[in-house]
């Protein structure tokens, strides 16, 4: 990838309602719409002075409900870009979706602006699974929204959670029929995290609501992953699919930990070995811009060493995980050297390293367990 590039990412924090299980940064205030943009596209004014001489590859418009908002904030963010940044080298420009808040006006416009991917969360197909967690929309509208966009677009993602409430064998089956009838050219299958403070986290602890057992969730996971394995999908990542030359090109700049900026509230960007993190607080952001200040909630610029374990750390979720010439092209072999023995000491089964350095399938399978212990590395 030319490290002249770079990409975009551009939180849009409103819903229709929370779902139970979500900790993203949204509400369903809308009265800050038209303050939150005029907000949105200051921070792209003030940021893109520094990046003049940078070429934007990809943009992608997240978050919260992107597709909920009214297409003029859409297309006003999208001429604050090409008024301030060099978007001659797009080549991916995706837009989150939701089954109940797209139409074909919003798809034809999406369309027009030069949108040619579309990510649209599912998370599950069963009725039951979509009410108990909160979510606004059905099957049926899942079917009629997914055939909306297929007269549009062929680069598709859809989002699937696994091991929500009621999550069984039936439910798994029956997104694993929608995939194999419907053929979207990406799937992300997430498991569930439950760990966060929300409203479902909140059910549970009250005892209102159950997860499905670990040992069901772990035999479900397996067999999601042997299903796809039978299939044409090729699994890139360890929670995401593609068929093939589909694969998300904004997501492999976070992976292969290239430089990429984030606008908005809550949004991260990683440039000129500066990582940052914008405030969450959607208030806090707007009176931050309206004074001309960059509403950072943290900001830090890497040491060596913490470079390249955030490297190692990100591109290990790919499975063909990253190259030990490149890492020393990138950082010193000595300090390279160190962090992989003691990978190998303590995660021999998990990892393998060799002229390439990547998860084992039991490693992509218990990823959160070797992210966990990637965390103890320290330098000798
Ligand atoms: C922030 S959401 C935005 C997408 C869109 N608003 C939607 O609801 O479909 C991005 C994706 O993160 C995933 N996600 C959100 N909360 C999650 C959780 N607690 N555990 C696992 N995945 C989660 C879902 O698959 C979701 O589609
Ligand atoms: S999952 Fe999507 S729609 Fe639901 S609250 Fe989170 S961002 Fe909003």
């Amino acid at each position: 990838m030319n490290s002249n590039y770079i990409a975009l990412y551009l939180h849009i924090p409103f819903c229709v309602r929370r779902c139970l299980y979500c900790d993203y940064v949204s509400t369903t205030d809308l009265s800050l719409k038209e303050e939150y943009f005029n907000a949105l596209y200051k921070e792209i004014a003030l940021k893109g002075k520094k990046l003049k001489d940078r070429k934007v590859r990809t943009i992608y418009f997240g978050g919260g409900t992107p597709s909920f908002v009214e297409e003029e904030f859409i297309f006003q963010t999208f001429r604050t870009l090409q008024e301030h940044l060099d978007l001659s080298n797009l080549e991916e420009f995706t837009i989150e979706v939701n089954p109940e808040s797209v139409n074909e006006k919003k798809v034809h416009f999406y369309k027009e602006i030069g949108i040619n991917r579309i990510s649209m969360g599912f998370q599950s197909t069963s009725d039951k699974i979509l009410k108990t967690v909160g979510r606004s929309h059905d099957f049926n509208k899942e079917l009629e929204s997914y055939k909306l966009l297929t007269s549009f677009y062929d680069n598709i993602n859809i989002d699937f959670i696994v091991g929500l409430p009621y999550e069984n064998f039936d439910t798994v089956n029956s997104n694993l029929e929608f995939i194999e009838k419907m053929k979207p050219s990406h799937i992300s299958y997430y498991l569930l995290d439950s760990s966060h403070d929300t409203p479902l986290k909140h059910f549970l602890e009250i005892k209102e609501m159950k997860l499905p057992e670990d040992d069901l969730v772990y035999d479900l996971l397996d067999y999601i992953y042997d299903q796809f394995e039978k299939s044409e999908y090729n699994r890139y990542e360890i929670s995401s699919w593609s068929l093939p030359n589909k694969e998300c090109i904004h997501n492999l700049f976070y992976w292969y930990n290239l430089d990429y900026v984030g606008f908005g509230v809550s949004a991260g960007g990683y440039i000129n070995k500066k990582r940052y993190v914008n405030t969450s607080d959607v208030k806090a952001y707007i009176t931050q811009l309206n004074d001309d200040k960059l509403p950072y909630r943290t900001k830090k610029l890497n040491d060596e060493f913490a470079e390249l374990l955030e490297t190692l750390f990100m591109s290990l979720r790919l499975t063909k995980g990253i190259t030990y010439d490149s890492l020393v092209q990138r950082f010193s072999k000595n300090l390279v050297d160190n962090v992989l023995n003691q990978l190998k000491n303590n995660l021999e089964e998990y990892i393998s390293i060799d002229d390439s350095i990547k998860l084992t399938t039991k490693g992509l399978n218990f990823s959160r367990l070797v992210f966990e212990k990637l965390l103890d590395i320290a330098p000798t």
